[in-house]
């Protein structure tokens, strides 16, 4: 056994639902653990299966095969047949309509919980249900409020309810179906450091569901995307932002250039020549790949790299191109370039000045070419990436500057 706990564990998780069609599965086979305290990131587009996951984990559906361990102790199997309630999972929960009650004050809200029966843990006191909720009110900085009635906050407090409110138990699980959605986008962004701060300072192992790359990769420790019901990728962000495994994750996770490739041969070091509608490009490839396959090749918009004058002779993957575009974006200015048959989008610092209809030359670095197959799998790390994101210290709460409106 590892030394790390695993807090949650999916084996195989497969679910239909009446009436779908046949072999239309909503999860097709899902497997992930999420260990202790750990920040885990269910992303994929609309459809793919999110919700559906989250709620067998909830115990809100039945699976229709796999199993779930909670904390080490099955919650849902087959064979033999154990299902544990919702009530008994000890699992606190937001969703997108983060519901909390209207008619209640924010105290209320946040006590429900208490209140009512539970079979997970002992029904609490009435004298120790006030010191409870204020500390969770507290956590979520709302201690304040707690009077008020829980409509006459605004979206971004409602979101911190909602949150003390599944946190209030200290349950072993939380999860978190797009609990940020509702927001604007200038409140999303403040939120989502707020959240992964709370999360941090509470140490709750949280399941995360979103189909918003960015969340995902700012929030995690990990990320699993999924497509049609099943993980096609399972990686920290910024292995799934370097190395997508497929066409669909090198598009789906962050903007990218993507060239069809055919193979050609031996390049210069450890590379192959490509062949692309760019020209002939030399990239690190997937080592099963061979001489005449087809495959992919990604390049992020910031790492593509344009010159006004032709570099020195010894630089590879240099090719000559014309700007077609301009957009000056302030923080930093894209341009597409037009590179043989290709149209590609490179993403400069602001203080590039580049014309439309410019010619220039347009390097593609050895090291950001990465050659993705959905077959052979993508071009391997040439260093070494840790098992989990550093965890960079948050202790300044952004939230001064939400002001109490
Ligand atoms: N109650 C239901 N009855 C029948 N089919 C359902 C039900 N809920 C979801 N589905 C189907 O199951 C599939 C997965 O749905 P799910 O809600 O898990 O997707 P999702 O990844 O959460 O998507 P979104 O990002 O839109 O919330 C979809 O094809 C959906 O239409
Ligand atoms: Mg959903």
């Amino acid at each position: 056994m590892s030394a790390i706990e695993v807090s949650l564990g999916v084996e195989g998780l497969g679910k239909r639902y009446p009436g779908a069609e046949d072999g239309a599965r909503a999860v097709n086979g899902v497997s992930f653990e999420v260990e202790e305290g750990k920040f885990y990131t269910l992303l994929g587009p609309s459809g793919c299966g999110k919700t559906t996951t989250l709620r067998c984990v909830a115990g809100l559906e039945r699976t229709d095969s796999g199993t779930i361990y909670l904390g080490g102790t099955v919650v849902s199997s087959h064979q033999p047949n154990t299902f544990i309630r919702p009530d008994e999972r000890d699992i606190g929960m937001v969703f997108q309509s983060y519901a909390i009650w209207p008619h209640m004050t924010v105290f209320d809200n946040v006590a429900f919980p208490l209140r009512g029966v539970s079979r997970s843990k002992r029904k609490m006191r009435r004298n120790e249900i006030p010191a409870h909720v204020m500390q969770a009110l507290e956590t979520v900085q709302l201690a304040a409020f707690a009077d008020r009635p829980a409509t006459k906050l605004s979206g971004g407090q409602q979101q911190r309810l909602a949150l003390a409110r599944a946190l209030v138990r200290q349950p072993k699980l939380l999860l978190l179906d797009e609990p940020l959605s509702n927001l604007d986008a200038s409140l999303r962004e403040l939120m989502r450091t707020e959240l992964r701060r709370l999360q941090r300072q509470v140490g709750v192992t949280t399941l995360y569901v979103t189909h918003d790359q960015s969340e995902a990769l700012s929030m995690s420790n990990r990320v699993a995307v999924m497509e049609n019901g099943k993980i096609v990728q399972e990686a920290t962000p910024r292995q799934l932002y370097r190395r997508p495994a497929t066409r669909f994750v090198a598009t789906f996770v962050g903007r990218t250039n993507l060239l069809d490739a055919t193979i050609l041969g031996k390049g210069r070091g450890e590379t192959l020549r490509l062949d692309t509608p760019a020209g002939v490009l030399e990239a690190i490839c997937p080592t099963a790949i061979r001489e005449h396959d087809q495959a992919s090749l990604s390049i992020r918009p910031e790492n593509l790299r344009l010159h006004a004058q032709e570099p020195s002779s010894g630089t590879a993957n240099v090719l000559p191109g014309t700007i077609d575009y301009v957009l000056f974006l302030g923080e930093s200015a894209e341009y597409h370039v037009s590179v043989g048959k290709q149209l590609l989008i490179s993403r400069q610092h602001p203080d590039v000045e580049l014309r439309r209809r410019q010619e220039i030359f347009v390097e593609f670095p050895t090291e950001h070419c990465i050659v993705v197959s959905d077959e052979h799998g993508t071009t391997p790390e040439t260093q070494h990436e840790p098992d989990d994101e550093s965890e960079a210290r948050m202790d300044d709460s952004p939230l001064s500057a939400l002001g109490s409106a």
